[in-house]
């Protein structure tokens, strides 16, 4: 699935909140709309987003270039870009490795606007390609780890549509699929946002691969049954000793799971990593507007004037992760010496 291009003069994305009743793409010009899009979630996921700021400061540069800034103006113009970007949603990390990434690159630029523009077009294109050459990474590091016909439970969406391509977990799933006869899938709604209910089981039917969606409180009863033989999520921040944000309810699922003794995988590029924060505790969680719990995909269910509240992110300790899947290996506890290790070889992880 191609879910989001990066073009001269426009990012594309498909929108993620009108899938999967309707196909549809929005063509972006400025880095302002890009920002919009970030905000509104019609671009999400955590990879995604990253890239996604990515294409609006290559959008930024070539208008700042066109518009006929000098050096000073250009550098400040991406500054006020970056910050704009920045801005939109806290918790995932990728969003600040892809800001930083580009930083670097104008920083490094010593020519002119329009040359700078230029390689910082070629920038963003090379971190929406690495993007999707991680998950393939991930996904040939996770698939092993399943056995033929397990049947393995996922949280909102990790999907290609939540990456450049392939995905995280989802990509694990798929590759998962591909080298495993029988491998089936139990997707969580994800309430309030639907992620799994319209993106997972979208993108799982694209692919034929055998799924059914279950609402949130059902995963606790398919534990107890023993119908769950693994658990794969994917992550918007993982700080150095292993805690990971992730879509506000898989805390949840990762007791369940250390309850019932069944392995709790996290899929993720390194650029999720965080090693500036020692634990969980530093990840700042996004607040939602309310209304958005209040409602059911849009339609009020809750009384008028409801009192609601919206954490869009939870913290699932290190404790409860068995392993962390990365493009560079799987991970096992003590999670900080791997982390620590892994990130120190590829330099793909923020610090
Ligand atoms: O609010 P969202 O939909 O952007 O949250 C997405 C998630 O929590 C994903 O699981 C995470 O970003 C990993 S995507 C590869």
């Amino acid at each position: 699935v191609r879910t989001l291009e990066i073009l001269p003069g426009e990012v594309v994305f498909i929108d993620q909140t009108a899938l999967p009743a309707v196909e549809r793409y929005v063509h972006c010009h400025t880095w302002q709309e890009v920002a919009g899009c970030i905000a509104d979630m019609t671009v999400r996921g955590a990879p995604a987003i990253g890239v996604a700021a990515a294409g609006g400061l290559a959008l930024a540069a070539a208008t700042a270039a066109a518009g006929g800034a000098d050096s000073a103006g250009f550098e400040a113009e991406m500054e006020r870009a970056a910050e704009g970007l920045l801005a939109t949603r806290p918790t995932a990390v990728n969003l600040r490795w892809a800001v930083e990434q580009m930083r670097a690159a104008w920083r490094a630029c010593s020519g002119a606007p329009g040359d700078c523009a230029q390689r910082l077009l070629a920038r963003a294109h090379a971190i929406l390609d690495d993007d999707i050459e991680r998950c393939l990474r991930i996904g040939a590091h996770g698939a092993p780890l399943f056995a033929p016909g397990a049947r393995i439970l996922t949280h909102c969406n990790a999907g290609a549509l939540a990456t450049a391509g392939y995905g995280t977990a989802l990509g694990v799933i798929r590759s998962a699929a591909a080298m495993h006869a029988g491998i089936s899938v139990l997707v969580d709604e994800t309430r309030p946002w639907l992620q799994g209910a319209r993106l997972t089981a979208w993108e799982l039917a694209v692919e034929g691969i055998p799924y059914h969606v279950i609402s949130d409180n059902m995963a606790g009863h398919f534990f107890s049954c023993g119908e769950i033989d693994a658990v794969v999520v994917g992550a918007d921040r993982i700080a150095v000793n292993g805690d990971t944000a992730n879509k506000i309810g898989t805390y949840t699922v990762s007791v369940l799971a250390k309850e019932h003794g069944v392995p709790f995988y996290v899929a993720a590029p390194l650029s999720t990593v965080d090693l500036s924060l020692a634990s969980g505790a530093g990840i700042p969680i996004e607040e939602r507007d309310p209304a958005e719990v209040t409602s059911f995909h849009g339609h009020q269910v809750a009384p008028v004037g409801a009192a609601a509240r919206h954490p869009a992110f939870d913290v699932t300790p290190a404790a409860n992760v068995t392993a962390i899947i990365t493009e560079a290996g799987v991970l096992r506890p003590p999670f900080a010496p791997a982390l620590v290790g892994v990130c120190g070889a590829a330099e793909g992880c923020r610090s």
